[in-house]
């Protein structure tokens, strides 16, 4: 059976990595319809993540987050982008690797850092938009990434439709 039968395809990666992008752009080729869950939550609950994080922290940005991605891998095939977050936890992990094939987006630090530098909606960067911490964090999340991936593609110097091409060479085969 190759990817496109199963039901979901999943994008994970660090923030910054473009998960978001590539999400669309995929859609748009494969006819699926997309999901962007850190959206569908700003819109659900009528706040940006920052001020989630802020004014009713993380742990209930993570019950959401659990909440959303379990509702939506019930429902018909689709393309789903996460927040960099969502490997934190085992359930949601097994969830994925369950009902999906999960894509794994990869990029240097000093790409992440080039990509976030101006964007203050990340709360888990705050204070953090450096080589050294971004590179820290990577390092304590990168074995969760790994052990959910199915498909592992890094993004370094390439092009959206370049990302999009290899994607697809592999989920069809
Ligand atoms: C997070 C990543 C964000 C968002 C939240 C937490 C994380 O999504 O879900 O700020 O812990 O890595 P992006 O990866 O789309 O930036």
């Amino acid at each position: 059976m190759n990817s496109l039968q199963k039901q979901h395809l999943i994008l994970i990666g660090f923030m910054g990595t473009g998960k978001s992008t590539v999400a669309r752009q995929l859609s748009r080729q494969l006819e699926l319809p997309f999901f962007e869950m850190d959206e569908m939550i700003v819109q659900e609950q009528g706040m940006e993540i920052s001020n989630i994080f802020q004014e009713k922290g993380e742990a209930y940005f993570r019950d959401l987050e659990t909440a959303l991605l379990k509702k939506l891998l019930q429902e018909g095939k689709g393309i789903l982008s996460c927040g960099g977050g969502i490997i934190l936890r085992d359930e949601n992990i097994q969830a994925m690797k369950k009902h999906s094939t999960v894509i794994l987006l990869t990029a240097k630090p000093e790409t992440i850092l080039k990509r976030v530098q101006h964007n203050q909606s990340r709360p888990v960067l705050n204070g953090k938009k450096n080589i050294d911490d971004i590179t820290k964090l990577m390092k304590e999340r990168e074995e969760r990434y790994h052990m959910t991936a199915d498909i592992l593609i890094s993004t370094d110097g390439k092009s959206l439709s370049q990302i999009c091409e290899e994607i697809a060479d592999m989920i069809t085969k």
